[in-house]
């Protein structure tokens, strides 16, 4: 199963951005968590960054269109973006929301995100693991002894 992992603004500085907030690891390094994390569940992961809100937007669409399960860190569009919003509404296959930190223990902005609400799940706080572990959950979307049971 292909899954794609797409950051938001600003993401491509890590490791040179406020590191006292956001840790040491670059981009790169965030990519090969992604890839590691990938391959030892069995999953085919794609990860892409943009500053830009209409890329992004158009990453999703591209998500709906395939079905194609999404783990997306929308940075700061996390808490004004209705356009990010309403792209994230059409996704087809599941969404989990991620964050390196975690937004609720912030400024008061970050308390709100527009995403969390058409998400599958949230994941925040646990840095570069917070995106393992995001894959961890679609993968488990996907195995039977993670559905609900049939009472029928
Ligand atoms: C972030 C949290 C956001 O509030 C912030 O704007 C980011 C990164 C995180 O991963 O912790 O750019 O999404």
């Amino acid at each position: 199963m292909r899954v794609l992992v797409l950051n938001g603004p600003n993401l491509g500085r890590l490791g040179a951005r406020e590191p006292e907030v956001y840790g040491a690891a670059t981009h790169d390094e965030l990519v090969d968590r992604c890839a590691t994390a990938a391959a030892e569940l069995g999953l085919e992961v794609e990860v892409r960054q943009t500053d830009d809100e209409a890329e992004l937007v158009a990453w999703l669409h591209e998500a709906a269109d395939t079905a194609t399960p999404v783990v997306l860190n929308p940075a700061a569009f996390t808490h004004y973006a209705y356009a990010l919003r309403d792209a994230c509404a059409q996704l087809t296959g599941p969404l989990v929301e991620v964050h390196l930190t975690n937004p609720a223990t912030r400024e008061r902005f970050r308390h709100t995100s527009v995403v969390a609400s058409v998400a599958t799940g949230t994941v925040s706080g646990f840095g570069l693991e917070s995106y393992a572990l995001a894959l961890r959950a679609i993968a488990g979307q996907t195995e039977p002894e993670a559905r609900p049971p049939t009472t029928a």
